[in-house]
This record gives structure tokens, sequence and C-alpha cells, in this order.
């Protein structure tokens, strides 16, 4: 399959390919499927958190919520009990902004997901700046969560050993239309957010294996750290991953959807979080448009309303098993990566 990822497509090529531009997105399918009054559901992190586990969905554990300077005194020694690391995140946070993975200590300091060290003043500035908004959507104060860093499946230790890969989905009206895989790189300091730096490899949604990846917007078919193949990696307990992120249809509430699942080792798939305005790379990623799936979708809701999660996760799985043609990057957007 070597070279089937031209470098430049122009935009009409792109059309006909079935992209889904930036103002389609936001006029069909965001404005149109995602009534603004369920948005904290999805952008405050602990709500997100609290509806997943209402709802019987598995997420990431909460160590604690940091909402004042007045919590931050001996919080390094308290963290000192959490021998495997954790992760501190804004709650109103996107696009791993402001996201600070810690993989363990030695003696008193951070060993963070880059290697780099990490004392507790750096912490505390760390927190600080989280707490006076400056990652939250629209600057306003905000709180920190402190969660449990998950430890991902060791089935893919040559393309993530910097971090936590997540899973992508978008969901539309309760249907997976299309996945990534994400890759945190050294550059992406354990996060796997593309803007941050990782990799997205395309999925094929019938059998979970990935197809070839993507970074900073180019095509590229090996890991950048260690040259390790993209292609072909399986995703264990695929199904249930799909099950899982057609849930996050009742969860939020929401029509047109990005749902972020992790994959623990010990406990399966994750809710880490969910999107509502999830970005377009996933597409190149793919070397796929998302158009002919949404409009398959439409038609599907049209004959039969109300299928339950698992059956909307099989027939996603049934028809968007796909083949990949040639795509190159689609243009620049405004979205929650
Ligand atoms: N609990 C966790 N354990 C390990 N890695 C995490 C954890 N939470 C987040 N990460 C890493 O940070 C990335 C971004 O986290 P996420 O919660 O999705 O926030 P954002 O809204 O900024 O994307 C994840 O894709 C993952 O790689
Ligand atoms: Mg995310």
């Amino acid at each position: 399959m070597a070279g089937w990822w031209p470098r430049f497509v122009r935009p009409s090529t792109l059309r006909r390919q079935g992209i889904l531009g930036m103002n389609a997105r936001n006029a069909s399918y965001i404005a149109e499927h995602n009534p603004r009054r369920h948005y904290p559901r999805v952008d405050n992190k602990r709500l997100t958190k609290q509806l997943a586990t209402e709802a019987g969905l598995a997420v990431p554990g909460l160590i604690g919520v940091i909402h004042s300077h007045h919590q931050l005194r001996r919080l390094a020694d308290t963290l000192q009990e959490q021998t495997e690391g954790f992760v501190i995140k804004p709650a109103h946070g996107a696009a791993g902004d402001g996201i600070l993975v810690v993989t363990g200590w030695r003696g008193e300091r951070m060993r963070k997901a880059s290697g780099r060290m990490l004392d507790s003043n750096g912490l505390q500035d760390h927190i600080s700046g989280i707490l006076s908004g400056m990652y939250s959507l629209g600057g306003r104060p905000d709180a920190a969560l402190i969660e449990e860093r998950v430890q991902f499946s060791e089935v893919f230790t040559e393309v993530a050993h910097t971090g936590v890969p997540d899973i992508r989905t978008v969901v539309y009206r309760g249907y997976p239309v299309m996945a990534m895989l994400r890759l945190p790189t050294q550059e992406s300091d354990g996060k796997a957010n593309l803007h941050q730096g990782a990799v997205g490899t395309g999925i094929d949604l019938a059998s979970g294996a990935t197809l070839g990846g993507v970074q900073h917007n180019q095509p590229i078919r090996v890991h950048p750290d260690t040259e390790a193949s993209l292609v072909d990696l399986a995703i264990p307990g695929w199904d249930k991953l799909m099950e899982l992120a057609a849930g996050c249809r009742e969860l939020s509430g929401l029509g047109y959807l990005g749902v972020d699942v992790v994959i623990d080792r010990h406990r399966g798939p994750l809710i880490l979080e969910l999107n509502a305005r999830p970005g377009l790379a996933i597409q190149i990623a793919n070397g796929q448009g998302l158009q002919p799936r949404l409009q398959a979708v439409d038609e599907r809701v049209a004959k039969v309303s109300d299928e339950p999660p698992a059956s909307r996760a099989a027939w996603a799985a049934a028809h968007f098993g796909c083949v990949p043609v040639g795509l190159g990057p689609v243009p620049h957007e405004r979205h929650d990566d």
C-alpha cells in the first residue's frame, strides 16, 4: 500500500471524496444536532465523569478536585501515595492544553511522561495556572482534576512508550462513523492530542485494525520516535469499545460527538472525555471523507429509529469497514482536537 496518500489534493477533489469541511461540520452537524444546553455535559470533564458513572460506563478513577490555592500546600506530599503516577487536567480544558501526565516519583520529584522531572513548586505553579483559567475555554477560573494514570494495554509498547494512546470515535446520531487511534510521542509529552504532536492512525471499523497514520497533518506510516509500523495494530476489545462509544449519544444528548476512550490494562475501555466539536483530521488519518458515512446514517435513522447502542455499533461495523483511498491535508479549522 506504499504511497497511497498523495501530499496535496485540490479542494474540488476533496469534496468529491466526501471530505467534510469546517463550515459544513459547524452548520449541518454541530448546530443541527448538538443542543447548546447540553454542552456543559461534555465541556466540563467532572460532570462528564459523573454522568458516565451514573450510566454505568467506566471512566478513569478520580483522585481529587482542586478548587482553591489553599489546597496546594501539602499536595505533593499527599500525591506521593500515587506510586504509579497521576494526571492533572483542567476541568474545562481542550486539545491537551494544561494536561500534566506524571508517571512516577524519584525521591520528592515527579517524572513526566517525556522523562523530564518536576518538583513540588513546578506542580503548584502548574495547578495555579489551571485555577486561574489559563487553559479553560473562555479563560474563566477553573478547577483542576487529579485522575489516576491509566496504564495502557501492553500490546502497543513499541508505538505507545511515552503515554496513553486514546481512541477517538466520531459518533453521529448514536452511530460510530469513523475512528482513529492517537499515539502520544516524545513531542506530545504523554498526551494523545494531534495538536500536541501526537500521531493519529485510521481504524477499520469492522476489525479494529489500524490503517496508517498522520502527524502534523502529513501522512506517515511509522512511529516518529521508534519507527515501528503504524499499520495493522489490532485494538483489543474493539466491539466493546464501539458499543461504549455508541452509548455516549444517550449520555451526552449530542448528535454529533467525538468520544475519547482509553484502554486500561486491567479495566478495559474507559471513557476519557467527550467533545462537542470533534476535529476533522480524523478523515486524513483514515484516508476517507465523513460525508458519505453521515448520509448513510441519516438514511438508516429514517428507516429504523430507536436502535439500542449495541445494534447501532454492529450496524456501523458492518457498513463502515474501510478501504483507504488517497486524501491530502484538510483546511485549518476551529475544534476541540
Ligand atoms: N487519566 C489519564 N491517564 C493517562 N493519560 C491521560 C489521562 N487523562 C488524559 N491523558 C492523556 O492526555 C490526553 C488528553 O486528555 P483528555 O482528557 O482527552 O483532555 P483534552 O480535552 O485536553 O483532550 C489523552 O488523550 C491521554 O493521552
Ligand atoms: Mg481529548
